[in-house]
């Protein structure tokens, strides 16, 4: 099985096996690089790869962590992190963008505020590109950083209790995790006020693929109790269209040592950070309390990423513990081997045209109109992957 060529857009497109290859390289990147006391750390031979990081949004930990995973492969990063230095400020379109920087690096990690943005890089890109986040929509990586941490914490994947907590409508970390988990045989309970509720969208593909649909409440304290792992996250403010309504539901979850108090004694504590103060900072030496570790897992994670879309495996070298052996990547990008343990849902490529706020089509109003018609028969836009008014 070879990741080389491919782009990391949304999950969706890989297969179960496919992201159990990019944990297990994740646990042998994590070995070669001494990480949690497993160690000295063994530096890489020199790799004469470059990658660009393009953040049209703020990041720490994403951009930080992709930067020190391929500085510790051994290779090369350019990159902005604030998009009114790139060409964007001059009006240049994603697509151009994309296009041109190809011809500098490798492989392009991208943050945009525009939903469907990473598909449009992966589309006009000709190297591999990973979403890193796009507006509202999805942060796959994180995704997998948040599985490192479950097979790190709980030894297991398959049958774990989730609650995901907080700002279910527009935090992208949960709408990547929540159909992934489902794969892997968990039991979701959303845990959410009214107006910050899960998509519709991610409720159905939940409900698709696990057969399940997931609990609702609102009730943090009552839900406790029955959990494996509490996935906290932080109430998006920049994305409310209304200040008005990020004022009326701010705070609204406050995780505290009083509250853990109701928690099994073995559950975990995750949140994709940054932290407002959704978890009061006494629960941070509380043994349960998983955040900053599953945070540090996000660079040997990336660094498997990395290694295994440019087509390299991580090979002994003369001297050293570990080092990388470059393997010849094929010359273009494969065709996505076909996710087998995914329903298969329909590209169509004459489509309404999406435009819905937030959305990439709205913008960048050229980009071919496409959809996909979901297993359970919704109609998606391509980009956003929300719900599009039924053909008449
Ligand atoms: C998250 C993000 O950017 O979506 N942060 C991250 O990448 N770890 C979560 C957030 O901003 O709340």
């Amino acid at each position: 099985m070879s990741l080389a060529g491919r782009s990391l857009v949304s999950l969706r497109d890989w297969s179960r096996s496919e992201i159990n290859l990019v944990l297990q390289t994740a646990q042998l990147m994590a070995q070669a690089i001494g990480f949690e006391g497993q160690g000295e750390p063994q530096p890489f031979a020199p790799l004469d790869r470059i990658m660009a990081t393009l953040f049209f949004e703020p990041s720490t930990r994403t951009r930080l962590s992709f930067e020190a995973a391929m500085l510790r492969l051994g290779g090369q990063v350019i990159g902005f992190a604030d998009p009114q230095v790139s060409s964007a400020a001059k009006g240049e379109s994603l697509a151009d963008a994309v296009a041109v920087i190809s011809g500098y690096c490798d492989l392009i990690v991208i943050r945009h505020p525009l939903m469907g943005a990473a598909k449009v890089a992966a589309d006009y890109g000709r190297v591999p590109v990973i979403n890193a986040g796009d507006g509202p929509h999805e942060h796959p990586t994180q995704t997998l950083t948040d599985l490192f941490a479950l097979q790190r914490a709980k030894g297991r994947l398959e049958g774990l209790r989730v609650g995901l907590c907080g700002d279910l409508k527009y935090g992208r970390t949960v709408h990547s995790l929540a159909p992934l988990l489902a794969r892997f045989g968990c039991q979701l309970l959303c845990i959410a006020p009214e107006p910050l509720r899960m998509p519709a969208e991610v409720m159905a593909e939940v409900e698709a693929l696990s057969g399940q649909r997931p609990q609702e409440t609102e009730d943090l304290r009552a839900a406790l109790p029955e959990l494996d792992v509490l996935y906290m996250t932080r109430v998006q403010r920049e994305r409310f269209p209304d200040p008005a309504a990020y004022e009326r539901v701010k705070g609204v979850y406050v995780l505290t040592p009083e509250l853990m108090a109701h928690a099994p004694a073995d559950l975990i504590i995750l949140h994709p950070l940054p932290r407002v103060d959704e978890i009061d900072p006494r629960l941070d030496s509380d043994p349960r309390a998983w955040y900053f570790r599953q945070a540090h897992g996000g660079v040997p994670v990336r660094m498997a990423l990395i290694a295994l879309l440019l087509g390299l495996e991580p090979m002994p070298v003369k001297g050293r513990r570990y080092g990388l052996h470059v393997r010849p990547a094929p010359p273009s990008p494969q065709p996505p081997a076909p996710a087998s343990d995914l329903p298969p849902r329909e590209l169509l490529r004459e489509a309404p045209p999406c435009r819905q706020p937030g959305c990439v089509t709205a913008v960048y109003e050229n980009l071919p109109a496409q959809a996909f018609r979901q297993p359970w028969g919704e109609l998606v836009c391509a980009y956003c992957e929300r719900s599009l008014p039924k053909p008449a």
